[in-house]
């Protein structure tokens, strides 16, 4: 049921606010005088010590889940101080990677059933790793496999490409780096401060989804372009790869999400005043940089979209040069929570204005069961 909207991919987007309190509910511990916030995942909780000693953490996904597992490493290994790699499941099938028995093995799938995921997980069970799923539905193959898990219980998700489960797989892997990190008293304020922003999270979403007219607007704009690239790194390279993985799989616009720190070798020759370039410079860690890459695009004419921090459009476009989407800032490891919604938007309404299918991109599917 569509309710009040026209398609699942816009019904979706915009009951974020409702799917992420859906997943954290039951999970977030306020704490108290003596207590301190913390994170309850039921369905790992037996399982934390094998965690923590393990040597290694191996995040295997495909699309969309393999971008919310990229956008969720940097917290993971940051609070957890155990090394994080990143696998596509075809990949690691492609060239059978070592997997030991001292890995913890991350198994990130919306549906549950994606063949390539469904083919590692066999692999890396024969190899002995411990195996942990975190997937949208109960009962699905992933779920039953693996040997612990967490249900991200964002509710059904029905347009093909993916938005409401992708905020709530981040959310799921940020709190599985509080969970592990829990032991470490070091990062305790760090800790506590995720915990109050995931609290609020829900509602900067619901801010941030205010921006729909806006990125209705830019659409028109770009709906007769050829392509789009996209720029972000740190936390948000993640945000960059899924903003062009949408607007490609849904809108079928040529879109290339690109690693800003790689500017320099070879995506900088593509720069003219024609190509439309979204620059993600929300505040973090990486933010100084991110000005620098937007002053370099600048000097070769491009194109720039600059998604920053509310009230820093001055920081980002000195003299008003380029178009500035600006968003509410969070904690960063939660940043891409709230940065990617407003280009889930321009695809859907890009994918809308060029008149193609939304729920039903061509030639794809929702759960792909095939290798
Ligand atoms: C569980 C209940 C929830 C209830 C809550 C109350 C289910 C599905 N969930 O939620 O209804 O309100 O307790 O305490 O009944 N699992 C895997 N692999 C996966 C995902 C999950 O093995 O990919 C396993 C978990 O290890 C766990 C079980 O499935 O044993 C349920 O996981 P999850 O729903 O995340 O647990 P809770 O949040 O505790
Ligand atoms: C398909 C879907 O390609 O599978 C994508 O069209 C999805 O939206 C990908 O990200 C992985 O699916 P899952 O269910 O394993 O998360």
């Amino acid at each position: 049921n569509k309710g009040k909207y026209e398609h699942y991919m816009q019904k979706e987007i915009h009951e974020q606010p409702e799917s992420l309190t859906t997943t954290m509910r039951g999970r977030l511990i306020r704490g108290g005088s003596c207590k301190a916030k913390s994170v309850l995942l039921g369905g790992i909780k037996d399982h934390l010590k094998t965690i923590r000693r393990s040597r290694r953490i191996v995040f295997i996904g495909c699309g969309t889940s393999y971008n919310a597992a990229l956008a969720s490493r940097p917290i993971l290994e940051e609070l957890c101080g155990i090394p994080v790699t990143m696998e596509i499941a075809s990949d690691l099938l492609d060239r059978l990677g070592p997997i030991y028995r001292e890995d913890t093995v991350v198994f990130v799938s919306q549906s549950g059933e994606t063949a390539d995921t469904l083919l590692a997980l066999e692999y890396a069970l024969e190899n002995g790793a411990l195996c942990v799923g975190i997937t949208n539905t109960v009962g699905s193959a992933i779920a039953r496999n693996t040997h612990c898990g967490v249900h991200i219980n964002a509710g059904c998700e029905i347009g093909v490409a993916s938005t409401k489960a992708y905020t709530s797989q981040i959310v799921v892997m940020v709190m599985l780096a509080l969970a592990i990190g829990d032991d470490t008293i070091s990062n305790q304020t760090r800790r506590e401060s995720i915990i109050d922003g995931l609290f609020e999270l829900p509602s900067k979403v619901r801010e941030v989804l205010k921006l729909d007219q806006e990125m209705k607007d830019l659409a028109k704009e770009l709906m007769s372009e050829q392509s789009l690239l996209v720029f972000g790194r740190g936390y948000n390279y993640a945000t960059a790869l899924e903003g062009a993985l949408k607007v490609k799989e849904v809108a079928l616009m040529h879109s290339e999400g690109i690693l800003a720190g790689e500017m320099k070798h070879g995506p900088l020759a593509l720069v003219d005043e024609n190509l439309p370039i979204v620059v993600i410079a929300t505040h973090d860690a990486c933010f100084s940089k991110q000005q620098s890459v937007i002053q370099q695009l600048h000097a070769r004419k491009g194109r720039l979209i600059v998604m920053c921090s509310k009230g820093e459009a001055s920081l980002v476009c000195p003299g008003g040069s380029c178009r500035v989407i600006e968003v509410p800032q969070v904690v960063d490891c939660i940043q891409p929570v709230v940065n990617i919604v407003p280009l889930q938007l321009l695809a859907y309404h890009l994918t809308v204005l060029r008149g193609y299918n939304v729920d039903q991109p061509r030639n794809l599917a929702k759960s792909v069961t095939t290798q």
